[in-house]
């Protein structure tokens, strides 16, 4: 298992300072619209959300040291840059589960702080943007979108980004090119797509910032299992926002983002020829009345 070591090894000390940074301004660039939640909402979500907090506090007959240590805590999320870190990682989850558990098609996962939108266009049949020396176990994807009914689906977007062989998003660690390990795919007319890759690595959470003092303070652990990243959209069809992962990595039973689950395990083959082989497929729900409005295609 690689060490991410920029994270851990002290010699760039800025950079969960850095990653949490450009999550932070990547967050900012989505917010296109600004967001609207109503009076309503905002009184029942922070209302209940403070009423929890408070019988956390009673339960636990929180110490005047332990309220000022969170609040110091919560004051250097916000000066590490490193609130989408913290929610994606701890709350998304439930965030994902509540809005699309009326699905009938594939499961999703969280999106986590590092996509980025626009990735370059491959075609059906295509190899990810990566460098040409570029570390890790060569993978090659075969795949098809289809809907709920089984009509296939041409023309569906299959946006892919995952960490290198080391653990790192370009575009969020130094010296990685733009878009290396970031594509998007469409299928051909019968649906499929081909793709090929590089696996990626297990993914330690930055440790040297406000989250990962969280950790040791907790005596947790900072480990992701190793993941692609993909966003699935057709036109009439919820997007679809997931991740896949890797049978037999150590972290698929205790996630520190909590966003395995058993659909989104991949079965990987190997050719023989230090390569592997794997077959995944999405099928995308058709938007409905009741379809979330931050479900849909914008
Ligand atoms: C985080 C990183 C990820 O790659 C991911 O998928 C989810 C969360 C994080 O560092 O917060
Ligand atoms: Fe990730």
């Amino acid at each position: 298992m690689t060490e991410n070591s920029v994270h851990t090894d002290g010699q760039d000390t800025a950079s969960a300072r850095a990653s949490g940074q450009s999550a932070t301004e990547s967050f900012r660039k989505k917010q296109h619209a600004g967001l609207q939640v109503s009076q309503e909402r905002v009184s029942a979500l922070a209302g209940d959300a403070l009423a929890a907090i408070h019988d956390v506090i009673r339960k636990h007959e929180m110490t005047y040291e332990e309220y000022d240590a969170l609040k110091a805590w919560l004051i250097q999320v916000g000066e590490d840059g490193e609130w989408p870190l913290f929610l994606d990682v701890w709350v998304e989850h439930v965030v994902e589960d509540v809005n699309t558990s009326h699905r009938e098609g594939s499961k999703g996962s969280i999106e986590g702080p590092y996509y980025v939108p626009d990735a370059p266009e491959q075609g059906a049949r295509g190899t990810i943007p990566m460098r040409e020396d570029e570390p890790g176990t060569p993978l090659h994807w075969t795949g098809q979108v289809t809907s709920t009914d089984g009509s296939p689906l041409g023309g569906a977007k299959v946006e892919l980004w995952h960490a290198d062989a080391d653990g790192f998003y370009s575009q969020f660690a130094p010296d990685i090119p733009e878009w290396n390990l970031r594509g998007t795919f469409t299928s051909d007319e019968e649906g499929r797509f081909e793709i090929d890759t590089v696996e990626p690595a297990p993914y330690q959470i930055p440790t040297d910032g406000a989250c990962g003092k969280l950790i040791a303070a907790a005596g947790w652990h900072a480990w992701r299992p190793a993941h692609l990243h993909v966003k699935v959209s057709a036109p009439g069809h919820e997007l679809l926002t997931a991740q896949l992962y890797f049978p037999g990595d150590p972290h698929n039973e205790d996630d520190i983002a909590s966003a395995v689950k058993p659909e989104l395990m991949l079965d990987p083959q190997d050719t023989g020829d230090g390569k592997r082989t794997m077959d995944y497929s999405f099928v995308l729900d058709p938007v409905s009345d009741e379809t979330p409005a931050a479900t849909t295609v914008a």
